[in-house]
């Protein structure tokens, strides 16, 4: 989507993705990450999401990407955090303790900086991407983290009844995708019985998957 999409959901409030909990996957399958204390996690397109403070909890170094600065404040005044905030090229870089925000948009700023990555984790991004920007996220993340591992939290469903965001991303597309030789699916679920708001959406089906790729 371009990037007026994203930052006018921000601004009228839409942000129905939004959890006010720690996703329960990265609760249930962090561990099978083989995360060290320390380790670099990069989260693109991470918004002001729980997850990046339950990471830094887990002894983590996190490393969000975020395009609308709309939910990096909040982010930040949620938490009660004070970060330090320095101009980067094309975007500006929040840092509190282990935890920094790049605030921009995430294929135009200078991230030449950010270390080496050891995990990547993925909830909300490839499905924000439209089959035509998927190209550009993967490279743009391999490029960021060549030799990260990855959790990545998907959505799919027939895809002729409703049009994303998020968009569906199928288990055959992540396996042409990341063409790593270890990509476990360790869980999938029809969740649209619990989903009103995509019920309410003309959907038959909405398979929430989680994989692990090394
Ligand atoms: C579906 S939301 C997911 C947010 C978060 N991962 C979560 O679990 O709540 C997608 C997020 O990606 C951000 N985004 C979209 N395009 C971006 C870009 N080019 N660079 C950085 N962030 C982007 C949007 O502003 C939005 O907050």
């Amino acid at each position: 989507m371009k990037a007026d999409f994203w930052h006018e959901r921000w601004q009228n409030g839409q942000t129905g993705f939004h959890r006010d909990d720690v996703n329960p996957y990265l609760i249930r399958f962090w561990d099978d990450m083989g995360a060290h204390r320390n380790s670099q996690v990069l989260v693109p397109c991470c918004g002001k999401s729980h997850d990046l403070v339950w990471l830094a909890e887990q002894g983590c170094r996190v490393t969000g990407l975020e395009l609308s600065p709309i939910a990096v404040r909040e982010f930040f005044e949620i938490n009660e955090i004070e970060a330090v905030v320095e101009e980067v090229e094309g975007g500006r870089c929040h840092t509190a303790g282990p935890i920094r925000i790049y605030e921009g948009d995430m294929f135009h700023m200078d991230l030449s900086c950010i270390g080496t990555v050891d995990h990547v984790y993925d909830r909300g991004a490839l499905v924000a991407m439209p089959p035509d920007m998927r190209d550009q996220y993967c490279a743009r993340i391999r490029a960021l983290a060549p030799a990260a591992s990855t959790l990545l939290v998907t959505l799919d469903y027939p895809t002729e009844e409703m049009d994303g965001p998020p968009f569906a991303v199928t288990e055959r597309e992540v396996r042409k995708r990341f063409n790593k030789e270890n990509i476990q699916c360790v869980y999938c679920e029809d969740i649209l019985e619990e989903d009103e708001f995509f019920r309410a959406r003309g959907l038959s089906r909405l398979d929430e998957a989680v994989y692990i790729i090394k």
